[in-house]
């Protein structure tokens, strides 16, 4: 494989340089944190999942008219997107009271809030992520208002779909985090969901046990962390092609 230039390594993957200009590659590692990287650990296999999560629900948000960064998956753990401006706000939208917020406000685990709950986090490792709002976004020129405008209303309808599309197998969407990214599209600004979306950055219980069947299992140390995220994707009828157990673990691409 030719050496790739690296432009940036996260906790969980690894963009390099694209093949086109204005795109990048996207490397799923199997690596896992928490606790802002107090907690490191392996989950075998994962990047192999979280990429074909991924795509799946990428592509299902892009076909109801959502705009992302991803244009499609290379390989078992890499994927084509486009180079976009990451906005440096997590966005985590709650349906049902989990993990901070049951905290903050001594609620019990598992309280259907009273509505969609939409919450700003500023992207900074140095300062652990801290809850931040609107106003803190625009009087520090993060994003407009026009763009927080779209980034509530976007964030709302992947809440919506997304909870449909959990629910009609069986999986509750407690909460999850999403990022956005500005793209150039000639001379066209658009505002595009980037990043990705996967049992490392959402809530997912079992209807009907309320089984944890994702990164908190991790989290927590409660154990089957492969087997949730295999079964998540297993549900949302995504093949993983089980007989290339070298693609599960081997980082072909990084130099
Ligand atoms: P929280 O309850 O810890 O605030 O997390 C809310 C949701 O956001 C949960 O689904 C996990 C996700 N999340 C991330 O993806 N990255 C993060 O750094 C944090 C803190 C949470």
């Amino acid at each position: 494989m030719a050496r790739r230039r690296r432009i940036y390594e996260g906790k969980a993957k690894v963009l390099f340089e694209g093949p086109e200009p204005g795109t990048l590659v996207q490397y799923f590692k199997d690596d896992a944190t928490a606790f802002n990287n107090k907690k490191q650990g392996t989950i075998t296999g994962k990047g192999v999942i979280n990429n074909r999560i991924s795509e799946f629900l990428m592509t299902r948000i892009s076909e109801i008219g959502i705009p992302t960064h991803f244009i499609r998956r290379l390989n078992m753990r890499e994927q084509l997107v486009r180079e976009v401006e990451i906005i440096p706000v997590e966005v985590v939208i709650r349906n049902v009271a989990a993990g901070s917020i049951t905290k903050r406000f001594g609620m019990e685990e598992g309280t259907a809030l009273p509505r969609s709950i939409v919450e700003y986090y500023y992207k900074s490792d140095d300062l652990n992520d801290p809850m931040i709002s609107e106003e803190h976004i625009t009087a520090f020129g993060w994003a407009s208002p026009q763009e927080m405008d779209e980034i509530m209303h976007m964030s709302l309808r992947v809440n919506d779909f997304l909870c449909g599309v959990f629910l009609a197998v069986g999986i509750r969407l407690i909460d999850f985090k999403l990022e956005f990214g500005r793209w150039w599209n000639n001379e066209d600004l658009r505002l595009v969901l980037a990043d990705e979306i996967s049992p490392d950055n959402c809530r997912l219980w079992d209807v009907e046990t309320n089984e944890i069947m994702d990164k908190d299992r991790f989290r927590r140390d409660m154990g089957g962390v492969e087997e949730a995220y295999q079964e998540v994707a297993r549900r949302l009828g995504i093949l993983l092609d089980s007989n290339s157990p070298g693609d599960m673990t081997g980082p072909s691409s990084l130099q």
